[in-house]
């Protein structure tokens, strides 16, 4: 198992559609066989990452948190790779883990996990972590009177992010171009 990234890479982006395009540009770079783990606490955007990726490998829409199936399999429309969608949050152990078989369908699959790390990284020998952040205090920036009101669906609030991309391993030694 790797430690040390290859490489770091930051983005931010504003609201859940800028950070479903990001995704949907890295989502055209996977290939079978990819692991990628996210990282960031409830609601900041892991699961809205997830559906970026999913259109940008092309599978069938649809993607909703797993969080209670911990496996939601998102078969290719195309020719491309299925998504293998992981909610880890109530897996304790690599044990666990290894009882839901990811392995099985890992080779012809990108697989991505939420709360996937301290527990999946035994499954692949590379895999790229992505890191979601909220802005420190929360709560949506203002210019100065752009949002007089007070906000009254948090939900739909477009809000900052700082997105972190590392590599690990020999599939990434190169950090993928998402320009
Ligand atoms: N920049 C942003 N990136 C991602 N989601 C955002 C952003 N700004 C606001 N949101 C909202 O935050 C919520 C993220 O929810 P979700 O993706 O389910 O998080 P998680 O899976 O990490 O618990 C969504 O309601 C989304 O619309
Ligand atoms: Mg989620």
């Amino acid at each position: 198992m790797t430690q040390e990234p290859a490489w770091e890479a930051e983005f931010r982006t504003n609201g859940a559609e800028e950070t479903q395009a990001l995704a949907e540009r890295l989502g055209r770079v996977l290939r079978r066989g990819d692991l990628l783990l996210l990282t960031g606490e409830l609601g900041a955007g892991k699961t809205t990452f997830t559906q970026g990726l999913g259109a940008g490998l092309g599978v069938r829409p649809g993607i909703i948190s797993p969080t209670f199936v911990l496996v939601r399999e998102h078969p290719n429309l195309g020719t491309g790779p299925d998504l293998i969608h992981v909610d880890a949050y109530r897996l304790g152990s690599e044990g666990e883990v290894d009882d839901i078989d990811l392995e099985a369908s890992m080779d012809r699959s990108v697989t991505v996990v939420e709360w996937g790390r301290g527990l999946v990284e035994h499954l692949s020998d590379s895999r790229l972590e992505i890191t979601l952040i909220r802005a420190v205090g929360g709560g949506p920036v203002t210019d100065g009177g752009a949002e007089a009101g007070p906000a009254t669906d948090f939900e739909d609030t477009d809000e900052e992010r700082t997105i972190r991309l590392a590599g690990f391993g020999p599939r990434w030694q190169q950090a993928p171009d998402l320009g």
